[in-house]
């Protein structure tokens, strides 16, 4: 048997440890000879592929990033993308392939194996936002970095008695931003779920000041929801789009701080986080949950489990149908959102 293996998507910590324990499996388990694809979608319609044996996988378990390298690109968006993929999976003779992503490459492998092709999916995002499992690999080790830069903003912003904002990652979902930010005592959290008004933030920071709390720490998901003053939406995006549609984001941290120092006259810095939480080494958490995927990846495929994506509910690894993990996404539900609402005063 001959298995063919992708990332795709914004990388994140832990797909090493993902790749690493496939060719183990697969190798040492079965007997099979695993084919690495080069950049996601784009190495089987460039015909990018070298075989990956477990001296290709040695020492690369604690290293961030993806030693096969990954993309954004989508072959529905690229001409006969999908007759081109069926054609170099037939000329390299790979019986299955494991393709390893969130929701934009899951939704391609969705659709791929409705068109008969026999793959696995494995959900990746430092989002924490591909359904159907608990927790994808690489938010443990986001959540930390966010979590230990909120640490490092309140002890500046305490000595100058400033507010300080902090923007983390999170397009749709604010996994990071809820949970680093109350683990962080974060006095104000904006999601990308609950569009926020400048007037709620700004109440916070001036009720702080009354009580002689000199200063403030605001967590914001890069894809939060500003409201104006009027209730209408604060647009800080530009136009600039990748093959999925997705606008490139950023900018709102920098906005909240200009509007909170206008509104409040307390001086306000901020502070985006942006690719640091996706790069270096993955967690012990990360590195334990995506080895686990890789190995029940390839169990997976054993058992012709095809069209399925392997997953953790609790403490156990499952597999749900790939499907199950795209069309909606995994957002924060408002009874943890009242629970960071506890906090800010
Ligand atoms: O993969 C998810 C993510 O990290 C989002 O949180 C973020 O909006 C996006 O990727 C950034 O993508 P890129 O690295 O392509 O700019």
């Amino acid at each position: 048997m001959r298995i063919g293996v992708l990332t795709g998507g914004g990388d994140c910590p832990g797909l090493n440890a993902v790749i690493r324990a496939i060719v183990h499996r697969a190798i040492k388990g079965y007997g099979w000879t695993v084919l690495g694809i080069r950049h996601g979608w784009r190495g089987l319609l460039q015909s990018e592929l070298d075989e990956l044996d477990l001296k290709a996988v040695s020492g690369i378990l604690p290293r961030g990033g993806t030693i096969l390298g990954t993309s954004r690109t989508n072959p529905y968006m690229e001409p006969e993308g999908e007759v081109r993929i069926r054609a170099e999976l037939k000329s390299r003779r790979i019986d299955a392939l494991i393709a390893i992503g969130g929701e934009d490459t899951l939704g391609v492998a969705s659709k791929l194996h409705r068109a008969g092709v026999p793959l696995v999916g494995i959900p990746k995002t430092i989002d924490n936002d591909v359904n159907g499992t608990d927790y994808t690999f690489g938010f443990d080790t986001a959540l930390s970095i966010a979590t230990e830069a909120i640490d490092r903003l309140h002890t500046t912003a305490e000595s100058h008695d400033r507010v300080m904002v902090a923007e983390v990652m999170g397009r749709h979902a604010g996994w990071i931003a809820l949970e680093a930010g109350v683990a962080g005592g974060a006095d104000f959290i904006l999601l990308p779920e609950y569009p926020t008004s400048i007037e709620e933030v700004c109440g916070v920071v001036l009720r702080r000041h009354e009580r002689g709390r000199n200063f403030s720490i605001i967590v914001v998901a890069e894809g939060a929801r500003l409201q104006d003053e009027a209730g209408g939406p604060v647009i800080v995006q530009g136009e600039r789009r990748d093959a999925f549609g997705h606008v490139r984001l950023g900018g709102i941290g920098a906005t909240l701080a200009e509007r909170i120092e206008q509104r409040t006259g307390f001086e306000t810095r901020y502070s985006v986080l942006g690719h640091i939480q996706r790069g270096g080494s993955p967690t012990a958490f990360d590195r334990f949950l995506g080895t686990r995927f890789g190995v029940a990846a390839v169990d997976l495929v054993q058992r012709q489990g095809f069209g399925r994506m392997v997953a953790v509910r609790g403490f156990t690894i499952v597999d749900v149908p790939i499907s199950e993990a795209v069309g909606a996404l995994k957002t924060v539900g408002p009874e943890l959102y009242e629970l960071a609402k506890v906090f800010f005063s």
